[in-house]
């Protein structure tokens, strides 16, 4: 696409395109745009913008522009040389047009029946091959959940493969925890009772992005891992119970851990929205909700649309179930996917997991810098 003219109006500049088939199409560039985002102005390692926005009067116009078929130059009040705007430039940062960004994947909802199995990624092909690591993180997002397979057989295993994407978050659980039966527990987690679906630690006030959890022994009878799709479920319930949906976005519940240590709260709907309507949160524990706080006339409504949610999530045809087994690590988003365990006979045997998190922006940088080194 070349630029056949540029027209200078009151607030911008409008360059109209010309394809190969010579079709023209038209882009409006303001002019307070143009000057606040002079690629000449971004400091020539950092690539950050060193242009100081108050140092100019606005509304700006410039003095003169000129165009060529593969830029448009302009020059700026107060600029002693010109500005250039290359058109590959202004084809990628055309108003309204959203950003490139490999990190976005069409985000796939499933259930039982349509997932089937949880997808698998081998560890050491995805440590050896910067492009398989991102292929790997991009099903994971696209499903919200990924099983790793052949760690090495040591408990710092996945911590090592934690490491090829971003920082662990440390939370009052600690930057690594070991799921394993303790005779003194302060989480239902260490102990060797059935966990219904959950999604982990709503009462942070950054809910952690992504868990993993490494299966580093696990020999006893039941403990079987089940997880289900909360992007699903929250299409299910928006499109059969909207009423239902509507109160779980809207009403803020209270959050709450508390031990020795700690006592660490929020508030937040069940549900929370992107601004396009898409789920961006979703949590869900019953455990950790404190007494709600809310308006008695509310209560009764709310507690409708939470037990109802509360069966929806326990359906069957949503869970899908796996035995964990050793050097293997299942990684899902907990803002999207729900957990949960069997319970498991102690005695039989030994289980032993450890987890950590790591939040979503982190694996997305990680993918954009992984999408860097494609041929
Ligand atoms: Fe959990």
């Amino acid at each position: 696409v070349k630029i056949s003219n540029a027209e200078p109006g009151d607030r911008g500049i409008t360059i109209t395109w010309r394809n190969e088939q010579g079709e023209p199409s038209t882009t409006a560039y303001p002019y307070a745009f143009l000057r606040d985002n002079d690629p000449e102005e971004l400091h020539p390692q950092t690539r950050e913008r060193v242009f100081d926005l108050t140092s100019v009067t606005l509304p700006i116009r410039p003095e003169s522009h000129a165009v060529s078929e593969d830029a448009l130059c302009v020059s700026w009040p107060g600029k002693a040389s010109p500005s250039t705007y290359s058109s590959d430039w202004l084809q990628q940062y055309a108003p309204g047009k959203r950003r490139a960004d490999a990190s976005v994947v069409k985000r796939v909802a499933w259930d039982r029946q349509s997932l089937g199995e949880i997808p698998r990624s081998n560890a050491p092909h995805c440590v050896a091959d910067p492009i398989a690591l991102r292929d790997a993180l991009l099903t994971l997002k696209r499903y919200g959940i990924l099983l790793l397979d052949s760690l090495q057989d040591s408990l710092d295993a996945s911590l090592v493969f934690g490491d090829h994407i971003g920082f662990r978050r440390r939370t009052n659980f600690g930057k690594m925890f070991e799921v394993i039966n303790l005779p003194e527990p302060n989480n239902l987690a260490y102990t060797a009772l059935a966990l219904p679906l959950h999604t982990d630690l709503p009462n942070q006030e950054i809910v952690p992005g992504y868990q993993f959890l490494h299966c580093y022994r696990n020999d006893v009878t039941g403990g079987e891992s089940i997880f289900a799709d909360g992007l699903k479920l929250c299409e299910d319930l928006r499109d059969e119970a909207p009423e239902d949906f509507e109160l779980l976005r809207s009403v803020k519940v209270p959050w709450r851990f508390h031990d020795d240590e700690n006592d660490i709260r929020s508030y937040r709907p069940i549900i929370t929205l992107r601004q396009d309507g898409a789920l961006d949160y979703l949590v869900f524990n019953a455990h950790i909700a404190d007494v709600p706080d809310l308006p008695a006339d509310l209560l009764d409504d709310f507690y409708l649309a939470y037990q109802r949610f509360m069966q929806r999530i326990r359906d069957p045809q949503y869970a899908i179930s796996t035995t964990l087994r050793p050097g293997e690590m299942v990684i899902f988003d907990n803002t999207r996917v729900l957990h949960s365990r069997a319970a498991f006979d102690p005695n039989s045997g030994e289980r032993h997991l450890c987890g950590y998190y790591i939040e979503r922006n982190e694996v997305d940088s990680r993918i954009r810098v992984l999408d860097r080194l494609k041929c």
